[in-house]
Protein backbone atom coordinates (compact mmCIF):
# COMPACT_ATOMS: atom_id res chain seq x y z
CA UNK A 1 0.00 0.00 0.00
CA UNK A 2 0.99 3.54 -0.80
CA UNK A 3 1.61 6.31 1.77
CA UNK A 4 0.72 8.62 -0.96
CA UNK A 5 -2.97 8.52 -0.63
CA UNK A 6 -5.05 11.09 -3.27
CA UNK A 7 -4.78 14.65 -1.43
CA UNK A 8 -2.04 13.09 0.93
CA UNK A 9 1.37 14.36 -1.12
CA UNK A 10 1.82 17.70 0.85
CA UNK A 11 1.37 16.08 4.11
CA UNK A 12 4.80 15.83 6.24
CA UNK A 13 5.03 12.98 8.31
CA UNK A 14 5.45 13.29 12.37
CA UNK A 15 7.27 10.71 14.55
CA UNK A 16 6.56 11.24 17.97
CA UNK A 17 8.00 10.13 20.99
CA UNK A 18 5.96 9.52 24.35
CA UNK A 19 8.15 9.06 26.68
CA UNK A 20 5.06 8.93 29.35
CA UNK A 21 6.32 8.85 33.23
CA UNK A 22 9.88 8.26 32.27
CA UNK A 23 12.98 9.94 32.63
CA UNK A 24 15.11 11.60 34.68
CA UNK A 25 17.65 14.43 33.72
CA UNK A 26 20.06 11.80 32.47
CA UNK A 27 17.72 11.11 29.91
CA UNK A 28 18.38 13.81 28.22
CA UNK A 29 21.30 12.49 26.89
CA UNK A 30 18.97 10.35 24.34
CA UNK A 31 16.60 13.40 23.23
CA UNK A 32 19.96 14.88 22.26
CA UNK A 33 21.51 12.75 20.15
CA UNK A 34 17.84 12.34 18.56
CA UNK A 35 18.35 15.85 17.85
CA UNK A 36 22.42 15.15 16.73
CA UNK A 37 21.62 12.41 14.40
CA UNK A 38 18.70 14.84 12.80
CA UNK A 39 21.41 17.66 12.52
CA UNK A 40 23.50 15.28 10.78
CA UNK A 41 21.20 13.79 8.64
CA UNK A 42 19.86 17.24 7.57
CA UNK A 43 16.89 17.67 4.43
CA UNK A 44 16.95 13.90 4.40
CA UNK A 45 15.12 13.42 7.27
CA UNK A 46 11.59 13.64 5.80
CA UNK A 47 9.45 13.84 8.32
CA UNK A 48 8.48 15.91 11.64
CA UNK A 49 10.24 14.51 14.76
CA UNK A 50 9.31 15.54 18.38
CA UNK A 51 9.81 14.22 21.52
CA UNK A 52 7.31 14.50 24.30
CA UNK A 53 9.51 14.47 28.10
CA UNK A 54 7.55 14.19 31.46
CA UNK A 55 6.37 18.39 32.40
CA UNK A 56 9.58 17.98 34.64
CA UNK A 57 11.78 18.08 31.31
CA UNK A 58 10.16 19.95 28.77
CA UNK A 59 11.76 23.11 29.33
CA UNK A 60 15.36 21.85 29.64
CA UNK A 61 14.59 19.64 26.65
CA UNK A 62 13.43 22.19 24.50
CA UNK A 63 16.60 24.91 25.55
CA UNK A 64 19.04 21.99 24.85
CA UNK A 65 17.92 20.79 21.80
CA UNK A 66 16.39 21.79 18.27
CA UNK A 67 19.63 22.34 16.14
CA UNK A 68 18.55 19.02 14.58
CA UNK A 69 15.00 20.08 14.08
CA UNK A 70 13.68 17.70 16.95
CA UNK A 71 10.23 20.01 18.43
CA UNK A 72 9.60 18.97 22.09
CA UNK A 73 5.69 18.42 23.38
CA UNK A 74 3.64 18.29 26.40
CA UNK A 75 1.92 15.21 27.89
CA UNK A 76 -1.54 16.62 28.65
CA UNK A 77 -2.83 20.22 29.80
CA UNK A 78 -5.58 21.50 31.91
CA UNK A 79 -8.17 23.66 30.45
CA UNK A 80 -7.94 26.72 31.87
CA UNK A 81 -4.91 28.99 31.45
CA UNK A 82 -3.81 29.51 35.51
CA UNK A 83 -5.66 28.98 38.95
CA UNK A 84 -6.19 26.92 41.98
CA UNK A 85 -5.14 23.71 40.52
CA UNK A 86 -2.71 22.11 42.40
CA UNK A 87 -0.30 19.74 40.40
CA UNK A 88 -2.09 20.91 36.90
CA UNK A 89 0.00 22.42 33.97
CA UNK A 90 -1.64 24.95 31.54
CA UNK A 91 -1.20 24.83 27.48
CA UNK A 92 0.07 28.30 28.18
CA UNK A 93 2.83 26.97 30.74
CA UNK A 94 4.13 24.32 28.19
CA UNK A 95 4.65 26.72 25.37
CA UNK A 96 6.30 29.05 27.66
CA UNK A 97 8.73 26.10 28.62
CA UNK A 98 9.22 25.77 24.92
CA UNK A 99 6.57 22.90 23.60
CA UNK A 100 5.20 23.42 20.06
CA UNK A 101 2.42 20.44 21.04
CA UNK A 102 1.00 18.87 23.52
CA UNK A 103 -0.79 14.73 23.51
CA UNK A 104 -4.41 14.94 24.77
CA UNK A 105 -6.78 12.14 25.60
CA UNK A 106 -4.23 9.20 25.39
CA UNK A 107 -5.67 6.21 26.71
CA UNK A 108 -4.13 5.75 29.82
CA UNK A 109 -5.58 9.43 31.37
CA UNK A 110 -8.96 8.31 29.78
CA UNK A 111 -8.59 5.13 31.69
CA UNK A 112 -6.39 6.61 34.89
CA UNK A 113 -7.77 9.88 34.93
CA UNK A 114 -11.40 9.23 33.40
CA UNK A 115 -11.01 11.32 31.04
CA UNK A 116 -14.28 12.28 28.55
CA UNK A 117 -14.15 13.16 25.40
CA UNK A 118 -15.92 16.12 25.96
CA UNK A 119 -12.87 16.73 28.61
CA UNK A 120 -10.55 16.19 25.56
CA UNK A 121 -12.24 18.74 23.11
CA UNK A 122 -12.01 21.16 26.18
CA UNK A 123 -8.57 20.61 26.41
CA UNK A 124 -8.03 20.71 22.65
CA UNK A 125 -9.62 24.10 22.83
CA UNK A 126 -6.78 25.46 25.55
CA UNK A 127 -3.83 24.13 23.55
CA UNK A 128 -5.05 26.10 20.56
CA UNK A 129 -5.98 29.22 22.66
CA UNK A 130 -1.61 28.83 23.56
CA UNK A 131 -1.17 28.16 20.12
CA UNK A 132 0.13 25.01 20.67
CA UNK A 133 -0.85 21.92 18.16
CA UNK A 134 -3.04 19.15 19.68
CA UNK A 135 -2.39 15.77 19.65
CA UNK A 136 -5.50 13.90 20.16
CA UNK A 137 -5.51 10.05 20.85
CA UNK A 138 -8.54 7.78 20.34
CA UNK A 139 -8.70 3.87 20.12
CA UNK A 140 -10.39 1.01 21.16
CA UNK A 141 -9.96 -1.55 24.06
CA UNK A 142 -9.57 -5.71 23.10
CA UNK A 143 -13.50 -5.64 24.49
CA UNK A 144 -14.74 -3.05 21.96
CA UNK A 145 -12.61 -4.58 19.03
CA UNK A 146 -13.62 -8.49 19.87
CA UNK A 147 -17.26 -7.16 19.75
CA UNK A 148 -16.56 -5.61 16.36
CA UNK A 149 -16.87 -2.17 17.83
CA UNK A 150 -13.77 -0.65 16.97
CA UNK A 151 -14.85 1.93 14.02
CA UNK A 152 -18.02 3.06 15.94
CA UNK A 153 -15.99 3.68 18.79
CA UNK A 154 -13.43 5.55 17.47
CA UNK A 155 -15.80 7.47 15.12
CA UNK A 156 -17.54 8.64 18.57
CA UNK A 157 -14.11 9.49 20.35
CA UNK A 158 -13.55 11.41 17.01
CA UNK A 159 -16.34 13.46 16.73
CA UNK A 160 -16.52 14.20 20.45
CA UNK A 161 -12.66 14.89 20.99
CA UNK A 162 -12.06 17.85 18.59
CA UNK A 163 -13.92 21.36 18.54
CA UNK A 164 -15.00 22.51 15.10
CA UNK A 165 -12.31 24.72 15.02
CA UNK A 166 -9.31 21.99 14.50
CA UNK A 167 -7.36 22.49 11.56
CA UNK A 168 -4.84 20.54 9.50
CA UNK A 169 -1.79 23.10 11.04
CA UNK A 170 -3.30 22.34 14.48
CA UNK A 171 -4.39 19.22 15.61
CA UNK A 172 -2.86 16.11 14.45
CA UNK A 173 -4.82 12.69 15.47
CA UNK A 174 -3.12 9.11 17.07
CA UNK A 175 -4.92 6.34 16.51
CA UNK A 176 -3.28 4.05 19.79
CA UNK A 177 -5.36 0.98 20.03
CA UNK A 178 -5.24 0.12 23.46
CA UNK A 179 -4.82 -3.59 23.54
CA UNK A 180 -1.80 -2.73 21.19
CA UNK A 181 0.01 -0.33 23.53
CA UNK A 182 2.67 -1.55 25.54
CA UNK A 183 2.01 -5.30 24.87
CA UNK A 184 4.42 -5.83 21.90
CA UNK A 185 0.84 -6.28 20.09
CA UNK A 186 -0.15 -4.59 16.27
CA UNK A 187 -3.00 -4.85 14.65
CA UNK A 188 -3.03 -6.52 11.06
CA UNK A 189 -2.25 -3.97 8.26
CA UNK A 190 -5.28 -4.46 6.70
CA UNK A 191 -6.88 -3.46 10.56
CA UNK A 192 -4.85 -0.08 10.06
CA UNK A 193 -5.80 0.68 7.01
CA UNK A 194 -9.53 0.23 7.97
CA UNK A 195 -9.43 2.60 10.93
CA UNK A 196 -7.00 5.64 9.24
CA UNK A 197 -9.68 5.59 6.05
CA UNK A 198 -12.35 5.58 8.51
CA UNK A 199 -10.79 8.82 10.02
CA UNK A 200 -9.86 10.33 7.06
CA UNK A 201 -13.69 10.21 5.68
CA UNK A 202 -14.93 11.87 8.95
CA UNK A 203 -12.32 14.49 8.78
CA UNK A 204 -12.77 15.28 5.11
CA UNK A 205 -16.62 15.48 6.31
CA UNK A 206 -16.15 17.35 9.13
CA UNK A 207 -13.24 20.04 8.23
CA UNK A 208 -12.93 19.21 4.23
CA UNK A 209 -9.89 20.57 3.10
CA UNK A 210 -8.48 20.80 6.54
CA UNK A 211 -9.43 16.93 7.10
CA UNK A 212 -7.40 15.97 4.05
CA UNK A 213 -4.51 17.52 5.53
CA UNK A 214 -4.73 16.60 8.99
CA UNK A 215 -2.21 13.86 10.03
CA UNK A 216 -2.95 10.72 11.29
CA UNK A 217 -0.44 8.97 13.58
CA UNK A 218 -0.82 5.11 14.10
CA UNK A 219 0.60 3.74 17.75
CA UNK A 220 0.57 1.09 19.67
CA UNK A 221 4.21 -1.48 19.48
CA UNK A 222 5.85 0.45 17.07
CA UNK A 223 9.16 -0.63 16.82
CA UNK A 224 12.34 -0.32 14.08
CA UNK A 225 11.32 -3.53 13.21
CA UNK A 226 7.36 -3.27 11.99
CA UNK A 227 7.68 0.24 11.58
CA UNK A 228 8.13 0.84 7.84
CA UNK A 229 5.08 -1.71 7.08
CA UNK A 230 3.18 -0.24 9.36
CA UNK A 231 3.94 3.80 8.14
CA UNK A 232 3.31 2.30 4.52
CA UNK A 233 -0.24 1.92 5.01
CA UNK A 234 -2.70 4.35 3.22
CA UNK A 235 -3.32 7.18 5.91
CA UNK A 236 -0.73 6.32 7.85
CA UNK A 237 1.18 9.89 8.36
CA UNK A 238 3.29 8.95 10.84
CA UNK A 239 3.85 6.98 14.54
CA UNK A 240 3.40 8.16 18.10
CA UNK A 241 5.90 6.20 20.08
CA UNK A 242 6.09 5.00 23.27
CA UNK A 243 8.96 2.35 25.04
CA UNK A 244 10.39 2.74 21.93
CA UNK A 245 11.09 6.31 22.16
CA UNK A 246 13.26 5.83 25.16
CA UNK A 247 16.42 5.42 23.85
CA UNK A 248 17.86 7.12 20.80
CA UNK A 249 18.85 4.34 18.38
CA UNK A 250 15.52 2.67 18.74
CA UNK A 251 13.67 5.81 17.87
CA UNK A 252 15.86 6.88 15.36
CA UNK A 253 15.33 3.44 13.42
CA UNK A 254 11.66 4.44 13.44
CA UNK A 255 12.33 8.06 12.03
CA UNK A 256 14.43 6.17 9.48
CA UNK A 257 11.45 5.14 7.26
CA UNK A 258 10.87 8.53 6.05
CA UNK A 259 14.48 8.98 5.35
CA UNK A 260 14.65 10.21 1.79
CA UNK A 261 18.26 8.42 0.94
P1 LIG B 1 4.13 1.76 23.05
O1 LIG B 1 4.86 2.22 21.81
O2 LIG B 1 5.04 1.54 24.21
O3 LIG B 1 3.23 0.61 22.75
O4 LIG B 1 3.18 2.99 23.50
C1 LIG B 1 2.37 3.58 22.56
C2 LIG B 1 1.79 4.81 23.14
O5 LIG B 1 0.94 4.75 24.01
C3 LIG B 1 2.28 6.11 22.66
O6 LIG B 1 1.47 7.14 23.08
Amino acid sequence: MSSNAPGAASVKPMVVGNWKMNGLKAALSEALAVDEALAEAGATVGSEVMICPPATLVMVMSELSGKGGMTVGGQDCHTAETGAHTGDVSAEMLADAGATAVILGHSERRADHGETDQLVRQKVVAAHRAGLVAIVCVGETIGQRNAALTLDVVSRQLAGSLPDEATAANTVIAYEPVWAIGTGLTPQVTDVAEVHAMIRSRLRERFGEDGEGMRILYGGSVKPSNAAELMGVDHVNGALVGGASLKAKDFLGIVDVYRQK
